[in-house]
């Protein structure tokens, strides 16, 4: 029997996925977080599906140690090479990243044409392609895998200018980092793309999930600890 006052588990290959844990917080005030950056084995982007599984293996066996109730993969890169997998060996509920930008992206475009940005596994994988297209099968797709530079303006441009070009109006935000150069997006993309932060879906998600199994917290649980 699962404790719906357990915390929810959330995990990035490093501090991207903050952003996500920070929506989480933001939206469902009463959960308790675990958060686990795997910094010492950061970046993801640029290692195989098989490593990347057995990262994503090993932080949910840490998670399950600290009782979480559900996880959250917080990390587009292991949400996009490892979500299906982990999922079905779990016996508590593991979402990702993906769906929720996926469904965002599909739900706003007007011209049926988005974009998406993340890291070469990602979209090497082509799971966002798979997944729109389930979802809105006419829909056209421009990905651009970026590398794992620090990400400056000029190479924001670069990438971005190429998207521009493809006269995209929705552009999917799919790596945890990009958040954060939301504003740096904005100024190259222009106003009329809608940039699509699939934080903010995710969280709905969790919500949605957790109350639908009767799992989510009761605000008046006290904090382990206090
Ligand atoms: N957090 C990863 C993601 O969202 C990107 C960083 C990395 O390459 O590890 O895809």
């Amino acid at each position: 029997m699962i404790d719906r006052n357990a915390p929810v588990g959330v995990f990035d290959s490093g501090v991207g996925g903050l952003t996500v844990a920070r929506e989480i917080m933001r939206q469902l005030p009463d959960e308790r977080i675990i958060y686990f950056g795997d910094t010492a084995r950061v970046p993801y982007g640029s290692k195989s599906k098989d490593t990347i599984l057995r990262y994503s293996r090993q932080i949910i066996r840490f998670l399950r140690t600290k009782e979480v109730k559900a996880i959250v993969i917080a990390c587009n890169t292991a949400t996009a090479l490892t979500l299906d997998i982990v999922a079905a060996e779990s016996d508590i509920p593991i979402i990702g990243v993906i769906n929720a930008g996926a469904k965002t992206a599909v739900e706003s475009t007007r011209n049926g044409r988005i974009g998406v940005i993340g890291t070469e596994a990602t979209i090497g994988s082509g799971t966002y392609t798979e997944v729109m297209k389930k979802m809105k099968p006419g829909i056209q797709l421009v990905e651009e895998g970026w590398l794992h530079d620090p990400v400056t303006d000029e190479i924001a441009s670069r990438y971005l200018s190429v998207l521009k070009e493809k006269y995209i109006d929705t552009l999917v935000l799919g790596c945890t980092h990009y958040p954060l150069l939301r504003s740096t997006m904005r100024r190259l993309m222009g106003e009329e793309v809608t940039l699509v932060n699939p934080a903010y879906e995710t969280a709905i998600e969790l919500r949605g999930l957790l109350a639908e199994r009767g799992m989510s917290r009761d605000p008046f649980a006290p904090f382990a600890g206090a």
